[in-house]
């Protein structure tokens, strides 16, 4: 039985984590419980631009991908709570790491580096896996990156929860965490 949050958002809802997180899913369904809208930043870049992520890396470098991404969430940061589903290395960026942290309430999914590659492929598309040892790549970024991740308001663990369970344990974190956070001027 799904409960009902009855939690009233200020500020965004911040979804951040490595390729494979289910930041996408999850968020669409959270933001679906919480009765707030749902935005995706890589979605956004790709309909801004008219090109995919591959081919903005591919055209015009990751750099110009970061410059972008940084454009679209910050944007997203400024308006009416909603939330937000960032890509894997949103947060490597320091600008928008800050503004997260300052104006949202941020939830780290995670998972190992095997289930995360595994979900990722499943997929495909992510330029970053996109070489020779994708394994190696992700646990590479995955280790450059958790204590990026690791600076969110909540962290849920993935591996072994269903999509319905990780909604209801950020939803009761966000309940304790937020009332505080969002309590705050
Ligand atoms: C990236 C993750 C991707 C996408 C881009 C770069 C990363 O998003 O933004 O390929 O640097 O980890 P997802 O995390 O949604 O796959």
């Amino acid at each position: 039985m799904e409960q009902k949050s009855n939690l009233q958002f200020t500020k965004p809802v911040v979804l951040v984590g490595m390729m494979g997180a289910g930041k996408t899913f999850i968020g669409r369904k959270l933001a679906a419980r919480l009765g707030l809208p749902f935005y995706d930043s890589d979605a956004m870049v790709e309909s801004n631009t008219r090109h995919s992520i591959p081919e903005i890396f591919e055209r015009w470098g990751e750099a110009e991908f970061r410059r972008l991404e940084k454009a679209v969430i910050l944007e997203l940061l400024d308006r009416k709570p909603g939330v937000i589903s960032t890509g894997g290395g949103a947060v490597t960026v320091p600008e928008i790491l800050e503004a997260i942290q300052n104006k949202a309430c941020s939830v780290w999914l995670k998972a190992d580096a095997r289930t995360l590659l595994t979900r990722a492929q499943q997929k495909g598309c992510r330029p970053l896996l996109s070489c020779d040892d994708p394994r190696a790549a992700l646990e590479t970024l995955l280790e450059q990156r958790a204590p990026l991740y690791a600076r969110a308001d909540l962290a849920v663990e993935t591996k072994e929860n269903s999509p319905q369970s990780v909604i209801d344990q950020i939803i009761k974190g966000l309940e304790e965490l937020c009332r505080h956070k969002q309590a705050s001027p």
